[in-house]
């Protein structure tokens, strides 16, 4: 069953890429480099110098979920994934097997996490507190990013300094803004939009505030982050086994 999904899935490749053949015919050591130096001009913001990821999932794994074989590749490369940042680009037929072939070389195969995932689930939603602000198949709170599929878009070294360092990895869209209103009224939110005069604020109840910047005596960004840093609070073998929980979700509602 599985073979014949998988056959119908590589026909539906070649039939969308027209004559595209299915094995990479552009695998050299300089189709290799070739292709790196298209990755650095055109990946790299979002799927990092090592392609470990940042905006963009880690692609260095063994278990892509649109898949790993070359036609899998080149057709997300070609085709983009649609509903997400991720773009299609256009480039012709060497260049885009050359990037496939850089693709393929930064593969690396992870070792499974040496945690108890079970265990790692019970500390998520027990002693933790990560639902509180996390989401999970639709349950959890929302101050911090929707988990549900976090393991197949994060390497494990991510998925463990998001626990230890927060700081590390706060991005622009997770900036919050801490304010005080000439009228003495503290507000504090995720920085939506800002401009020269006014600021647009969503709290932590999902509220949007819109505010008048000459309205506020004091506002300042907070580019650290919301997280709490486990590194006290949580255990060397905690921190692994919730590193294993992380990891195994994927969005297929598998989860332990
Ligand atoms: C503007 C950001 C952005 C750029 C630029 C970008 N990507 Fe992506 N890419 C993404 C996002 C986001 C996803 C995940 C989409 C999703 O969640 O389904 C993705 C997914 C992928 C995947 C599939 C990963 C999987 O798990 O199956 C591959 C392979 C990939 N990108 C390769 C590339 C290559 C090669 C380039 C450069 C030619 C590139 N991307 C440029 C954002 C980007
Ligand atoms: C007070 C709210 C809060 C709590 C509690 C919290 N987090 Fe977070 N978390 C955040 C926010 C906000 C971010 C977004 C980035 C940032 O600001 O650090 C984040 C980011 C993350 C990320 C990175 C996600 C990504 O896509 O890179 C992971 C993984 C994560 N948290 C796991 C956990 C785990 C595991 C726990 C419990 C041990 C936890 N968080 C508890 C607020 C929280």
């Amino acid at each position: 069953m599985f073979l014949v999904a998988a056959l119908f899935l590589a026909w539906i490749g070649v039939a969308g890429a027209e004559e595209r053949e299915n094995t990479n015919p552009h695998t050299t050591p300089e189709d290799v480099a070739a292709g790196g130096r298209i990755y650095r001009s055109h990946c790299i913001e979002c799927h990092g110098r090592d392609g470990t990821g940042g905006r963009g999932p880690d692609i260095t794994r063994g278990d892509l979920r649109y898949g790993n074989s070359d036609a899998a590749l080149a057709d997300t490369i070609s085709t983009g994934i649609p509903g997400t940042s991720m773009p299609l680009f256009f480039f012709n037929g060497k260049q885009l097997w050359q990037i496939v072939a850089f693709v393929q070389s930064l593969r690396r195969e992870e070792p499974p996490p040496p945690g108890d995932p079970i265990a790692g689930a019970a500390i998520f939603r027990g002693k933790g507190g990560c639902l509180n602000c996390h989401m999970v198949d639709g349950q959890g709170g929302r101050q911090g990013p929707d988990l549900t599929t976090v393991g197949a878009r994060r390497s494990l070294r991510h998925l463990r300094s998001a626990i230890l360092e927060p700081n590390q990895w706060v991005s622009p869209q997770d900036w919050r803004i801490r304010a005080r209103t000439t009228g003495g009224v503290p507000v504090e939110g995720f920085r939506l939009n800002e401009d020269t005069h006014s600021l647009q604020l969503l709290d932590a109840d999902d509220k949007l505030i819109s505010l008048v910047k000459s309205d506020l005596e004091t506002y300042r960004i907070i580019k650290t982050s919301a997280m709490p840093a486990y590194a006290e609070q949580l255990s060397q073998s905690e921190v692994d086994d919730l590193v294993a929980y992380l990891y195994t979700l994927r969005g297929k509602g598998a989860s332990p």
